[in-house]
């Protein structure tokens, strides 16, 4: 197991945590058990469907091979993986441009979107486990007509879509039986914001030049370590008991900038995982060192109502030595390494707890290692809170409000 979590600078005795482990052991065999609503994800990375791992392939490879440009429609777990993964990650230069849609509802934002499909030979993707999502179904009608005009007609069009939604219910999917658009399918046991090892994440992925099986091979190695319980569910214990002793936001500091959309997947997948019923510490992000000259003045002398997650990656990809200056012969990763240590000791005089999350390296096995970590720690954590991981009921709220303004 490579990530290596950290949690000796949090303050909490090492005893308060070894009694809650039998806690955390339950809330582990209830997600293997197999018996939990919304547990696939736990077995997927080690129970490969290989015929469908050889249909994302094979599509991955004719849009690679005839598009300029994969736009992806989705919201919420429908982008944010793939999005984080193809912000972070290296990618083979036989990957083609990915740009996402539907993520919001800014014009402007739309325009510079149709004006690149316009321009370029485009393979429109939709994404919606519901298949009903306002935000996605107004791209998708935006962009349909868009596509029938540069393709020719409707039916040319439909042969440039690609539906990845629920196998059987929602409007997306009777309309991809209508129109016949390439159909891949969302597990009826996975949820948006954990279904990244599925067709929702692969897909777009692969279609970025990223190597999904190397991912999937380190989730499965996270999954089947006998070592990561324990940091996964070490990590979660100081969570919920840090929530406890009054800390009401988690601030998941990212020591790497190519980390910055993985924050925003964080947000998304503990924030929906965990605030519900009262509970949950409010997950938030900062990009580290950038914004130590902004939030740094409040982090170390605001309010301590927070505790820290360092993310770290151990070893960045290149090495750039510094030519000049009175650090001469330094690299710029020893003085990211001397920001991450002077930010620890500053914060530790403020009483802020720090827990660590290290990644060795940003390639496609460690981010899978990684991205199962966080997902088993979410989980884990919301079921010591005595909340449901897999459901979000308060998201309905906004939108039952929208639909009635609409109507
Ligand atoms: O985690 C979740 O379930 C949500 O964030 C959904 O992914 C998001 O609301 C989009 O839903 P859908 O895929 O049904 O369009």
């Amino acid at each position: 197991m490579n990530i290596i979590s950290k949690v000796d600078k949090t303050g909490i005795p090492a005893a308060e945590i070894e009694a809650m482990r039998p806690a955390a052991g339950e809330a582990l065999d209830r997600l293997w058990s197999g018996n939990e609503p919304m547990t696939g994800w736990v077995k997927a990375p080690v129970n490969r469907n290989q015929e469908e791992l050889d249909k994302i392939q094979e599509i991955a490879e004719i849009i690679k091979d005839g598009a300029e440009l994969l736009v992806v429609i989705g919201i919420g777990g429908s982008y944010m993986g793939a999005k984080a993964a193809i912000e972070a990650l290296p990618k083979a230069a036989s990957g083609i441009e990915v740009r996402f849609l539907g993520n919001n509802l800014c014009t402007d934002y739309y325009w510079e979107t149709l004006e690149e499909i316009r321009k370029k030979r485009t393979i429109l993707c939709v994404i919606s486990k519901s298949g009903n999502t306002m935000e996605v179904r107004t791209a998708f009608e935006v962009v349909k007509p868009l596509m029938a005009e540069k393709y020719g007609s409707e039916e040319e069009a439909a042969k440039h879509i690609i539906a990845i939604t629920d196998e059987e219910t929602g409007t997306l999917r009777a309309e991809a039986n209508e129109f016949g658009y390439a159909t891949l399918p969302v597990p009826g046991d996975i949820g948006g914001r954990y279904s990244i090892a599925t067709p929702v994440g692969l897909l777009p992925m692969a279609v970025s030049g990223i190597d999904i099986i190397e991912f999937l091979d380190g989730a499965r190695d996270c999954a089947e370590s006998t070592e990561w319980d324990a940091g996964a569910a070490d990590y979660a214990i100081v969570r919920h008991l840090m929530e406890k002793k009054g800390k009401v936001v988690e601030v998941f500091a990212l020591c790497n900038s190519r980390l910055q959309y993985l924050g925003e997947w964080m947000k998304q997948l503990f924030g929906e995982s965990e605030g519900k019923e009262g509970k949950g510490m409010m997950p938030t992000s900062l990009l580290y060192s950038t914004d130590l000259h902004s939030m740094g003045q409040y982090m170390q002398e605001g309010q301590q109502i927070f505790m820290e997650t360092l993310m770290i990656v151990d070893e960045p990809a290149v090495t750039i030595e510094i030519p000049g200056g009175p650090q001469k012969g330094k690299t710029v990763e020893e003085i990211n390494k001397a920001m991450i240590g002077g930010v620890t000791n500053a914060h530790r005089q403020a009483d802020i707890p720090i827990a660590e999350v290290h990644v060795p390296k940003l390639d496609a096995y460690n981010f899978g290692q990684l991205i199962y970590f966080l997902e088993t720690t979410c989980a884990i954590t919301a079921m010591l809170n005595g909340v449901n991981p897999f459901d979000q009921p308060g998201v309905e709220a906004y939108k039952r409000e929208m639909h009635n303004l609409l109507d």
